[in-house]
C-alpha cells in the first residue's frame, strides 16, 4: 500500500510515521507505532518539551504519578531500598525513567550517606535536562546514562516505567487471531488494521467472543536485560497492572491501552499523536517469569497500599499537614492508586530475604 503520493504532512511526527509506514509496506505493528509516538527524538511524547507530570491540568501537565503526588511515596520506598542495600551489601541506586526527578529527590534526601551514587537511566533527553535542573544540588553524586552498563550492582527502582513500554495488540475477531497495526487511510487519517498472526496471549482466552488485548515483549525484554546486567542487588518496579489470570480475564475484552492528556484519559492513541501519553497496564506474571527465566528471584509482589504501609507510610502521615495527608492518602486508597498499582521486587546475587515492603500482604502466589 502506498501512502498518498505527494502528501506532505504539516506535523513532523506525522512525517516520521509516514516514512515508517512506507518502509513497512503500509502497515505498522502497534508497538512500532507506539514507540514512534512516544520516543521519536525531539517529537515523541516523552522526547518533546510538554510538561507531562504534575498535580493539576493548570500546570500544563497530563497526569500525576505517585512521587509527584506526595514526597511520602519516595520516603516510604526508601525504607525498602535501604533494607535492600543492607541485604545486598551495595551502595548505589539506579532509577529508570526518572520523570521530573521527584522520586530521585525523595530517595536522595531519605538515603543520605547510605548511598555513594544515584544513577538515572532515561530514554528522554528533554527529561534528562529537567532532571539535571531539579537535582543540581546533589552534584556528582547523581549521574545519567542513556543505556545500561555491562555490569551493575545496587538497588534499581522504576515507577510507571513498564507501562510506558510499547505493546503489541492482539485481536480475536470471529474466532481468528490478528495482530492489530496502524495504517494511514486514503483520507489521511490513521486507522487500525488487522493482519493474521501466529502470536497468542500467554493464556488461552475462554469463550469465543471478540477480544482485544496486549502482549508485552518489550517490558519482558527490559526485565531480562536487567537480570543479565544486575550482578548483585535488588529491583523494585511499581506500576498499574495485574497478574495474568486477571489481565487475560474473558471479561477484559477491550484491552488496557489508554491515553492521558490534561488529566483526562481516552482510548484513541491514533489522534493527537505526540501530544498525549500512551500506556498499557502491566502483566506482572509475564514480568515475574521474564525475571526468573533470566536469573532473578522474586522478592515479593503486593499492591502499592500494602507495600507503602509495610514501609511505614501511616506513621509518617501522623506528622503531615492536612493537605499532605489528603495527597498521601491517594497513594493507598483502594479506589485511587492503592489497589490497581502493584510493586514487584526482584533480587540478584544473594538469597531472597524477608523484605520489609512485602512483609505483610505478599501476593506472589497469585502471579
Ligand atoms: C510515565 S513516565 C514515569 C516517570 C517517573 N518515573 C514518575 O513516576 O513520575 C515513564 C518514563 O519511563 C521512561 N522510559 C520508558 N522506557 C524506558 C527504558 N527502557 N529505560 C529507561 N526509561 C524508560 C520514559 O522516558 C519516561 O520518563
Amino acid at each position: 500500500m502506498s501512502i498518498e503520493p505527494g502528501a506532505e504532512r504539516a506535523n513532523p511526527l506525522d512525517r516520521i510515521i509516514d516514512a515508517a509506514l512506507q518502509r513497512a509496506g503500509g502497515w505498522l505493528p502497534f508497538d512500532r507505532f507506539m514507540a514512534l509516538a512516544l520516543y521519536s527524538p525531539g517529537l515523541g511524547y516523552y522526547a518533546n518539551t510538554l510538561a507531562k507530570f504534575g498535580q493539576m491540568p493548570s500546570s500544563g501537565s497530563d497526569f500525576v504519578t505517585a512521587p509527584e503526588l506526595s514526597p511520602l511515596f519516595g520516603q516510604s520506598l526508601a525504607v525498602a531500598v535501604e533494607d535492600a542495600l543492607a541485604h545486598t551489601g551495595t551502595r548505589e541506586v539506579w532509577e529508570f525513567g526518572a520523570g521530573s526527578g521527584a522520586l530521585a529527590t525523595q530517595l536522595l534526601e531519605s538515603l543520605g550517606e547510605r548511598i555513594d551514587r544515584y544513577t538515572i537511566v532515561d530514554l528522554s533527553g528533554t527529561l534528562r535536562e529537567r532532571q539535571q535542573q531539579a537535582l543540581g544540588a546533589w552534584g556528582d553524586k547523581v549521574r545519567w546514562l542513556s543505556e545500561l552498563p555491562e555490569a551493575m550492582q545496587g538497588v534499581v527502582v522504576g515507577n510507571e516505567v513498564l507501562d510506558a513500554m510499547p505493546v503489541k495488540l492482539l485481536a480475536r475477531v470471529a474466532g481468528q487471531w490478528f495482530e492489530r497495526g496502524v495504517v494511514r487511510g486514503p483520507d489521511g487519517v490513521l486507522r487500525y488494521a488487522d493482519q493474521p498472526t501466529e502470536l497468542r496471549p500467554p493464556v488461552e482466552i475462554q469463550g469465543v467472543h471478540d477480544y482485544l488485548t496486549e502482549i508485552h515483549p518489550q517490558a519482558q525484554a527490559f526485565v531480562a536485560t536487567l537480570a543479565d546486567r544486575l550482578e548483585r542487588g535488588a529491583a523494585f518496579l511499581i506500576d498499574y497492572g495485574f497478574p495474568e489470570a486477571e489481565y487475560y480475564h474473558p471479561q477484559r475484552h477491550m484491552g488496557t491501552v489508554m491515553c492521558h492528556q490534561g488529566h483526562r484519559s481516552d482510548g484513541n492513541p491514533l489522534v493527537q499523536v505526540g501530544a498525549k501519553d500512551i500506556t498499557a497496564h502491566v502483566d506482572f506474571t509475564g514480568v515475574a517469569l521474564a525475571g526468573q527465566e533470566a536469573g532473578l528471584a522474586v522478592l515479593g509482589y503486593c499492591n502499592q497500599a500494602r507495600f507503602l504501609i509495610n514501609c511505614g507510610l501511616v506513621a509518617r502521615l501522623e506528622h503531615a499537614s492536612v493537605q499532605q495527608r489528603a495527597m498521601a492518602a491517594r497513594l493507598i486508597h483502594e479506589h485511587e492508586m492503592g489497589e490497581l498499582f502493584k510493586v514487584i521486587g526482584f533480587v540478584a546475587g544473594v538469597q531472597p530475604w524477608d523484605s520489609v515492603g512485602f512483609r505483610e500482604g505478599d501476593r506472589t502466589h497469585t502471579l
